[in-house]
């Protein structure tokens, strides 16, 4: 960790029932939390309200996905309007399992970035390589393609935080090891700086995401550029999560 202030996510992906989100609210409300980290949940749509009204205001919420553009007919999707409407600070774009699984390409993220920035939501941007792209010796090449999308599309970085997930280590208990991770970070900091801005490359934040643990937190924290975890499973878990939050050193 050096830039900024730690960011720790909980992506909640398609998980969740109103009885277990109940508790794992109950259990986050319940948990010591260190005070210099911003920390967000990302609950399934349907249950944001509900997060929202039980939470603590010590967490913020980001939404999992919007809409490119404003609100209408479009069957099935939520706005960043009605994000930011119902309680949401940050919406999550870009994921790997939007990316691969639905089918979303660089220039569609890099729009939806870009309106949601501009209705005041904060934008988790993520980027990352697919396992066969790494063993190409393509991981940077990806991963500054995508970052280039996200660049040509928005006019700000103020309120973007970068998490970096290879896709070979998300759910998949293969963490990133704290040199690989922090090796793509730094890459990522540099293209900033080249790209956009030596005062945007030294401010935003690059967070890291694929199979963080509670056990493997720490020794990821302490890599210079590795400014925060985006966390799927272990965030399903109160205990495991503040204990994440908790690896800021
Ligand atoms: O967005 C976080 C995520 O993709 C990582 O998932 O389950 O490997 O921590 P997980």
């Amino acid at each position: 960790a050096g830039t900024g202030k730690f960011f720790v996510g909980g992506n909640w992906k398609c998980n969740g029932t109103k009885d277990s989100i109940k508790q794992l609210v109950s259990d986050l409300n319940s948990a010591t939390l260190e005070a210099d980290v911003d920390v967000v949940v990302g609950p399934p749509f349907v249950y944001i309200d509900q997060v929202k009204n039980t939470l603590s205001d010590r967490i913020e919420i980001a939404a999992q996905n919007s809409w490119i553009g404003k609100g209408g007919a479009f069957t099935g999707e939520i706005s960043a309007e009605q994000l930011k409407d119902i309680g949401c600070k940050w919406v999550i774009l870009g994921h790997s399992e939007r990316r691969h699984v639905i089918g979303e390409d660089d220039q569609f993220i890099g729009k939806k970035a870009a309106y949601a920035l501009g209705q005041n939501l904060g934008v988790i941007a993520c980027i990352g390589e697919l396992l066969e792209e790494r063993e190409a010796g393509k991981t940077f090449d990806v991963c500054f393609k995508q970052l280039k999308a996200y660049a040509d599309a928005v006019s700000s970085w103020d309120n973007i935080v970068i998490a970096y997930e290879p896709v070979w280590a998300i759910g998949t208990g293969k963490v990133a090891s704290p040199e690989q991770a922090q090796e793509v970070h730094v890459a990522v900091r540099d293209w900033l700086a080249k790209n956009v801005s030596p005062e945007v490359a030294s401010k935003t934040r690059i967070i890291y995401g694929g199979s963080v643990n509670a056990g493997n937190s720490a020794d990821l924290a302490k890599k210079e550029d590795i400014d925060g975890f985006l966390v799927g499973g272990a965030s399903l878990k109160g205990s495991d999560f503040a204990t994440i939050i908790n690896s800021v050193t």
